[in-house]
């Protein structure tokens, strides 16, 4: 399917978001680690996320959606049973990185495979340091499929060094080690999302954060000490919207002159709000009233409207704190006076799609004067785009940014292959167009 934006008046109005995409995986995981009943208020029921569910029936555990609530029957750390089939994780990486921590630790055989595109992420970064626990795994030259043989327990826990900041490593690394008789003590070079750390603290797991000061960078360290037997306690959370769809709003009224919105109950957890940071430091008139906290993760609003904006630097932790915004950025960038420069940003060439190249590639078919780096790019921005036709290179958050620059181009953007949308945000297209924009779907021509 083509997703059209063409040039379009203001965007005003009042916004619910979906539920966090990284809480709403490990809420529908965790719970079924857990003993008993769960209640999960607001999932995101998307793409990414029944990928995660489907693979959590083939375990053995029943589930069931109503409305936007998720109830999931626990049966606890060891109730699993062995899947008879491989266990299908779609798109997402998140499904695959974090279910393969939790097979770990049940002990049990499982083959994990995925799409295409799954298939070319890096695994050796969750392999090798299974291995050091304990845990018979092997991965096909780095990548999936990944096969678990039925390992003894308890795992070994590890002390180990992760060489990039991954929230999804640690999380892996963790949900193996809840099986550990040792500790397991992760240390990582950048604040990766922490919501794994505080989700497992609520419900029963000792897990402790510190970070130490080095010359040149700081260390983040995240230790959990064994409890064996662990019974963790069940969930009752409503997840808060997610930031990271909640940023194509953002640039949307940032770009879009005369525009207004509130963004009701978004995650404002500090491990995520870099593009906040950003937007701000880049001119953008945003506000955030904190509200409250829920299930641990702080929750707020946002107030964001048309800016006239300025380029920016973004590199080191700033990266980590906004690792999935940088196509979003991008299209800020464009529409900003003068130039951006994103460093020390390689990890963007191993997410859904080479969030380097590619992103870059279709950006500047729209007009877009950049620069390809080997660690990030250089935009000019401010000039009027001409807008185009580009492919969303299967990857979610790279369609929603190409649409967004048809807002304030010339002649309007058409993005190709744009359905995978559906995978965090299936409700994006509906919003933007409740909120004034010109946006439609049409078939795609021919084979
Ligand atoms: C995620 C962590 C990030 C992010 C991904 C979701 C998570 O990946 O890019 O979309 O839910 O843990 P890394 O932690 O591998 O950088």
């Amino acid at each position: 399917m083509i997703l059209i934006v063409e040039p379009s008046p203001s965007l005003r109005g009042i916004v619910n978001l979906p539920g966090d995409k990284s809480i709403s995986h490990r809420a529908a995981l965790f719970a079924a680690l857990a003993y008993g009943e769960s209640q999960v208020d607001n999932l995101l029921f998307a793409g990414v996320t029944k990928a995660m569910l489907n693979a959590i029936t083939k375990l053995g555990v029943n589930w069931s959606m109503s409305q936007n609530t998720l109830t999931v029957i626990g049966k606890g750390l060891d109730g699993f049973q062995p899947p008879d089939d491989h266990l299908d994780c779609g798109n997402s990486a998140t499904t695959m990185r974090l279910l393969t921590g939790a097979l770990a630790a049940s002990g049990l055989p499982a083959i994990l495979d995925g799409s295409n595109g799954l298939r070319s992420r890096p695994m050796t970064r969750i392999v090798e340091p299974l291995e050091r626990m304990g845990v018979d795994i092997t991965s096909k030259n780095g990548y999936a499929p990944l096969e678990l043989k039925a390992s003894p327990l308890p795992l070994r826990g590890i002390n180990y060094t992760l060489q990039v900041a991954s929230a999804q490593v640690k999380s892996c690394l963790l949900l193996a080690g809840l099986s550990a008789s040792m500790q397991t003590q992760l240390s990582e070079p950048g604040p990766s999302r922490n919501h794994t750390e505080r989700m497992l603290t609520s419900m029963g797991a000792d897990i402790r954060s510190s970070q130490l000061k080095l010359s040149d960078h700081n260390q983040y360290q995240t230790t959990l000490n064994p409890r064996l037997p662990l019974v963790l306690s069940p969930l009752r959370m409503k997840i808060p919207g997610d930031i990271s769809s909640a940023a194509f709003l953002l640039v949307a009224a940032l770009i879009t002159p005369g525009s207004e919105l509130v963004l009701k109950g978004v995650g404002i957890n500090p491990t995520r709000t870099g593009i906040l940071d950003t937007l701000q430091d880049m001119g953008g008139d945003i506000r955030v009233v904190k509200k409250s906290s829920q299930a641990g993760e702080p929750v707020g609003d946002i107030f964001v409207r048309y800016s006239s904006l300025r380029g920016t630097r973004v590199k080191g932790e700033r990266v980590v704190r906004m690792i999935d915004e940088f196509p979003v950025l991008a299209v800020a960038a464009a529409y900003a006076n003068g130039e951006t420069q994103v460093s020390q940003a390689q990890e963007l060439r191993y997410k859904e799609s080479d969030r380097i190249g590619d992103l870059c590639l279709e950006i500047r078919n729209l007009g877009v004067q950049v620069e390809e780096q080997n660690d990030g790019f250089r935009i000019q921005g401010g000039k009027t785009l001409a807008g185009g036709v580009v492919d969303a290179h299967k990857d979610h958050r790279l369609a929603m940014a190409l649409a967004l620059i048809g807002l304030a181009s010339k002649k309007g953007v058409m993005v190709r292959n744009a359905e995978i949308i559906a995978e965090s945000y299936p409700e994006f297209s509906n919003t933007m167009l409740s909120l004034g924009a010109s946006i439609k779907w049409e078939e795609e021509d021919g084979p």
